[in-house]
């Protein structure tokens, strides 16, 4: 699966808000992710920004007035929500949040919501007395049971001068949920944890030891399963990424604090993926104090760390699928079969760290997927790219099926 966006109907409301001109960004992105962005503005909406600016950037022409006359063929305030792959409503004034939620068809984009079957995303953006009141809740309650998602307003100082919440949120927040909507729901009602990052075993308050893993592998994983609808947990280690939107993120440090995150949030998980590179070793002993360079040691004492995979494997409970990472330089598929029976994993990605195109801090990814029915070779591409492709195994594991295109005794080049 590539850019979920290319080719999809999008239809944008936009209504009377301040914030309507931070939408005419959103437009134009989607429009550069190759979605066909039509944008139909209530009246108000029209007070704040000219209809001109969203059809310059959606290279659409503008939609607000139900009654235009454009001959038998079209009726705009059918077809639009009827065609639609997605709505967008963003910003949504408290007035069209209550219109939508008592059914009324009183303009445009009220019957474009009402004719169409196709998901809602929704971005409530107003004063925060106006949220907060109980006609608003209300009104968004009944939106949710609808099965809309309803976005949660940022908080901050808002254009009234009040400070609190009802700031529209960011554009990657609300981008991640519109491919969620838009992506195969193949994972609605699961669970997924991902581990990902580094972790750092303390020497002393000021030095640790570590390695280079960026998180970037993890961090895809974690948004290509939000994208697919499951509840998923990200433990990480420290990273510079932020939380993917919709994800829940428990940040750890140590190996010893990663395991205990790890197996508390996959006691009840449909699928975990340890994505992390977590150490193998630490210091034997940490010092509560700076040591001082002339009383360090030439030679480090080291203890082993916990095997979280094969912890995993020994408390897998029936039906739960465990995928394993393996950063290799060598023996790639021997080293995957043996990790894979050695830990009772369903699939392990064995990592090419030799590689220019692969492995720790890059942007790509080549790795060899091991199942217990095959192996097969994915191509060099993104992490995202890769990301997806490993979910799409994950699916077809939790469907009993052996994972698609591992094929027993396939070549394999990483
Ligand atoms: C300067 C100004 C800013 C406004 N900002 C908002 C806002 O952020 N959210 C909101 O719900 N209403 C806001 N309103 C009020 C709406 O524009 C008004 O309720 C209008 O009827 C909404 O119509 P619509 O839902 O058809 O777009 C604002 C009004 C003014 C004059």
């Amino acid at each position: 699966m590539g850019n979920i966006f290319a080719g999809k109907n999008i239809v944008v409301g936009v209504c009377g808000s301040i914030a309507a001109f931070k939408v005419a960004g959103w437009v134009s992105d989607l429009a550069k992710l190759e979605a066909q962005v039509s944008v139909v503005m209530t009246a108000a909406a029209g007070r704040f920004v000219t209809p001109l600016t969203f059809a310059a950037l959606s290279g659409n022409e503008v939609h607000s007035d139900m009654f235009a006359d454009r001959g038998q063929e079209r009726m705009d305030h059918i077809g639009l929500g009827r065609d639609a792959d997605a709505l967008l409503i963003a910003p949504a004034s408290a007035n069209t949040i209550a219109a939508l939620a008592a059914g009324l068809a009183g303009d445009l984009l009220q019957t474009t919501v009402l004719a169409s079957r196709a998901p809602v995303v929704l971005c409530p953006a107003m004063n925060s007395r106006m949220y907060r009141h109980p006609a608003t809740q209300a009104n968004l309650d009944r939106l949710r049971h609808f099965g809309y998602t309803i976005l949660d307003p940022d908080s901050g100082m808002m254009a009234c001068r009040e400070e609190g919440e009802g700031r529209l949120p960011e554009w990657e927040m609300v981008r991640e949920y519109l491919a969620r909507v838009l992506s195969p729901p193949q994972l609605v009602g699961r669970k997924v944890v991902v581990s990902a990052g580094p972790t750092r075993e303390p020497l002393d308050p000021a030095r640790f030891l570590s390695n280079r893993s960026s998180g970037k592998m993890g961090y895809a994983l974690a948004r290509a399963a939000f994208r697919r609808g499951a509840e998923v947990v990200l433990v990480s280690g420290p990273t510079a990424l932020s939380a993917p939107a919709g994800v829940r993120r428990v940040p750890v440090q140590t190996a010893e604090e990663m395991a205990v995150a790890v197996l508390a949030a996959a006691a009840d998980a449909d699928v975990v993926i340890k994505a992390a590179a977590v150490a193998d070793f630490r210091p034997a002993e940490t010092s509560r104090e700076k040591v001082k360079k002339e009383r360090i040691a030439a030679t480090l004492q080291l203890a082993r760390n916990r095997d979280i995979l094969r912890e995993l494997g020994e408390r897998k409970a029936a039906g739960q699928i465990l995928v394993g990472f393996a950063a290799e330089s060598a023996d790639f598929l021997a080293e995957g079969q043996r990790k894979l029976a050695a830990k009772n994993l369903d699939l392990i990605a064995v990592n090419d760290i030799g590689g220019t195109g692969s492995g720790f801090e890059v942007d790509s990814n080549q790795v060899l997927l091991v199942s217990r029915t095959g192996q097969e070779s994915l191509p060099q591409t993104s992490k995202e790219h890769t990301a997806e492709m490993i979910i799409d195994r994950v699916v077809a594991l939790l469907a009993g099926a052996s994972p698609g295109g591992v094929v027993p005794g396939s070549g394999c080049q990483v």
